[in-house]
């Protein structure tokens, strides 16, 4: 497990921490796939890891959208910037297939950007989004 849920902040808003709980069930099982580095499972969850995010990153957008949140712009930027690193390690899995270099990837980056992105970003935007 990568992450525990306690770890997880709650934010004002049910659809939010409907979305992270959702997403870190899928967090956890591509982590310990990696972590065995059971490659085939990994792979497969690695699809379901990215598209998880994407859907926690959109709806969550669209949401700021129609209330024209007034910091949208810079809470996408924070998705926009682990998106590009995302990106950028399921090139290389694709290739290299190296477990190792993902596992990393998310203890040290992953996690601490995504614990501290909704304790900061979403905790803020929450109590706007209807
Ligand atoms: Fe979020
Ligand atoms: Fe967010």
């Amino acid at each position: 497990m990568l992450i525990q849920e306690h770890e997880v902040q709650q934010v004002p808003n049910a659809m939010m921490n409907m979305l992270h709980q959702d997403e870190l069930e899928v967090i956890n099982n591509f982590y310990d796939a990696i972590k065995s580095k059971d490659i085939e499972a990994a792979d497969e969850l690695f699809g379901q890891f990215l598209a998880e995010v994407e859907t926690h990153f959109k709806t969550e957008e669209e949401m700021m959208e129609q209330v024209a949140y007034g910091d949208a712009q810079m809470h996408k930027n924070d998705h926009d910037a682990i998106r590009k690193k995302l990106e950028k390690f399921k090139k290389r899995w694709d290739v290299l297939k190296g477990p190792t270099e993902v596992q990393g990837f998310l203890e040290k980056d992953f996690k601490k950007w995504y614990t501290q992105h909704i304790a900061k970003w979403d905790t803020q935007a929450a109590p706007h989004l209807g």
